[in-house]
């Protein structure tokens, strides 16, 4: 458990319970999927150091989510470990939080593009839980890795934050509170794994991330900030019209926050049990092409973007807006619309804007990747 103030809901409500399900976060997660395929050389690279003489090995996606992209990043796993050692087993599990589409993931682990039909022998689990507790035995893992999730935070979040709901968007104490709990959250995570990797074990975790920059007032170019932006004009039109409650999205945070380099390294070096834990191997930020941007600057049409880029950002933020503002809104207005009807607008909206400012809101992909390797 974590020392956290009241002010931050941990354990009552999930930040996220999980993505869209039913094949939605599956087929508009264009750019987790490119993100996932930009790590297959890091991957490997890991694999190459890992001791293959055991009895089998354990590997983890850590925020697996329904599957598509984690399929991606086992099959290049599974590949490189069976070249190798051929006849290795390998218990491939998949982690995320209990409300995640399990069923969407086990119909991928079997479907055309998982990795069952590898030659090797492997072995599939799922690890249902939050990771910011014990998800894999003690000393269990051998090589973990973790895609566009290690940026969320630990439960809900509620800051007086007029104006914004984005963490980068945030002043004054608002913004040293979110940087602070963001800091004992990435804490947290890594403690978590020092758990569970085993000596000599890897961690490979990409997260979206910030880099600085004195062009924007906030002072950074915080990955996707545009959409967040979007997000707030949608919402905040919503409450002037009396379908969301102002008080409550005075409050509302969006809860994720993307890490700077620094912010990243520095528990690695303050913290002794983490530092002791973990050797940093590589630790980067890069821009990665946005494929819906790409489609546009193709000639594909606004339409056609605006309704791709739409189920995008909802099939990763619709759980987290339901949780922290749709469901309370439509609980404590008289006049207020259901949960259902508030979350149809709410995405109706943001894809009318995107067809209607399609150059003015792209999503710029900055990415973190840290390696680390277990003492
Ligand atoms: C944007 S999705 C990424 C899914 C997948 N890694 C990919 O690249 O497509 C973020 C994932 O992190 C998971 N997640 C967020 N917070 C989590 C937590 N505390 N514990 C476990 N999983 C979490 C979400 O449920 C979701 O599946």
């Amino acid at each position: 458990m974590t020392d956290d103030p009241p002010l931050f809901n941990n354990r009552e409500t999930r930040a996220t319970e999980g993505m869209g399900g039913k094949g939605f976060y599956d087929s508009y997660s264009a750019i987790q999927r490119d993100t996932v395929r930009m790590q297959a050389d890091r991957l490997r690279r890991a694999v190459r150091e890992l001791d293959v003489s055991g009895p089998e090995l354990r590997v983890i996606d850590y925020g697996c989510g329904p599957g598509r992209n984690s399929m991606t990043a086992f099959r290049t796993v599974l590949e490189e470990i069976h070249g190798r050692r051929a006849d290795l087993p390998v218990v491939t599990v998949h982690s995320d939080q209990i409300g995640n589409d399990w069923n969407d993931l086990f119909a991928n682990i079997r479907g055309p593009d998982g990795y069952l039909r590898h030659a090797g022998p492997v072995r599939p689990e799922a690890s249902a839980g939050s990771f910011f507790g014990a998800v894999a035995s003690a000393g269990s893992i051998d090589l973990g890795m973790s895609f566009m999730a290690a940026h969320w935070l630990d439960g809900t979040i509620r800051l007086s934050s007029p104006g914004t709901l984005f963490f980068a968007d945030m002043t004054g104490a608002a913004r040293e509170q979110i940087r602070d709990k963001a800091d004992r959250d990435w804490c947290l995570f890594l403690r978590r794994r020092a758990d569970e990797v085993r000596p000599g074990g890897w961690l490979v975790i990409e997260t979206m991330s910030a880099i600085e920059n004195p062009d924007d007032p906030s002072g950074l170019a915080a990955g996707g900030h545009r959409l967040y932006r979007a997000f707030w004009r949608i919402a905040e039109g919503m409450a002037g019209e009396g379908m969301l409650d102002p008080a409550c999205l005075e409050t509302f945070v969006f809860p994720l926050y993307f890490r700077e380099l620094h912010e990243v390294r520095a528990p690695l070096e303050r913290e002794s049990d983490l530092k002791a834990a973990f050797d940093i191997v590589e630790l980067v930020s890069e821009l990665i092409p946005n494929p819906y941007a790409q489609f546009l600057a193709d000639g594909g049409g606004a339409e056609a973007y605006a309704k791709s880029y739409a189920a995008f950002a909802r099939g990763f933020s619709e759980s987290a807006f339901r949780n922290g503002l749709f469901d309370p809104s439509a609980a404590g207005a008289a006049d207020a619309d259901d949960a259902d009807r508030l979350t149809e607008t709410f995405f109706g909206r943001l894809e009318a804007l995107f067809a209607a400012e399609p150059e003015q809101h792209i999503f710029d992909n900055h990415s973190m990747t840290v390696v680390l390797r277990r003492r």
